[in-house]
């Protein structure tokens, strides 16, 4: 057993698909241990408000990848606080909009985009001595050698409940409507060629179907602080 509050040295990766909560569950865990956090979607969401006011086409991908390279996206790693810039302007509500959430996935799915926001993530965690990293890829492609690797999911039905519950949905039909949303999403993440959404063959899969928010956070600090002591 460690002691409550012992810090933690390390990189823990959280990845897994739309709407379990991820990066909330992450936020809290980088606070129990005291860690750094990056929030790796915020950069493709960043990357994706430079494309939509450059007015690139979704299916350009050159025209895509120029336009993310002369960008310049900041981003903070302190889990207490959210800040996110595009050319220093502060985008850290506009990436949550429904504009950027609709154009985000064919952003992300450029390979030279994920090679540019891949060495621009690896670069912002190269110093910390404590970081909790949050994704799809971090455990299988940018922290390959992270101290924990959890695979964070939910049933579809369990996730879209939560979701509705943010946006005040209870209409059932709105609900199955969200669920549908989030199927197709997981498996547009989970199908593209360039590091589709799969767990790491290492890591350690975390279902949250049946658990509250302070359960799971609980659990992944919980083996975070036991791998650290290995
Ligand atoms: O976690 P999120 O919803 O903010 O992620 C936004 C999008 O970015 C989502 O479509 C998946 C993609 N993404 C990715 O491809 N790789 C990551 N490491 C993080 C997010």
């Amino acid at each position: 057993m460690t002691a409550l509050g012992a810090s933690f040295r390390g990189q823990v990766t959280l990845d897994g698909p739309s709407g379990t909560g991820k990066s909330s569950v992450a936020r809290a865990v980088a606070l129990e241990l005291g860690a750094a956090y990056l929030d790796t979607g915020a950069m493709y969401r960043a990357a994706t408000v430079a494309v939509l006011d450059a007015g690139v086409d979704l299916d350009d991908d050159e025209g895509i990848a120029r336009v993310v390279r002369e960008a310049t996206i900041g981003i903070g790693t302190d889990a207490a606080t959210e800040q996110v810039t595009v050319d220093d302007v502060d985008v850290t509500d506009r990436i949550r909009g429904s504009e950027v959430t609709r154009a985000v996935s064919p952003v992300s799915a450029v390979p030279a985009v994920r090679r540019m926001l891949v060495d621009a993530q690896r670069a912002l965690v190269a110093d910390a001595d404590a970081v909790v990293v949050e994704g799809r890829d971090i455990g299988t492609v940018v922290l390959p050698d992270a101290t924990l690797k959890v695979y964070l999911t939910a049933a579809p039905e369990a996730r879209a409940e939560r979701r509705a519950d943010q946006l005040g949905v209870t209409d059932p039909a709105r609900i199955a409507a969200i669920a549908e949303d989030l199927r197709r999403r997981d498996a547009h993440d989970s199908t593209r060629a360039d590091s589709p959404l799969r767990p790491a063959a290492d890591s350690v899969t975390v279902d949250s179907t049946h658990w509250e928010r302070h359960q799971t956070i609980a659990r992944i600090v919980e083996l975070a602080r036991e791998r650290a002591e290995q």
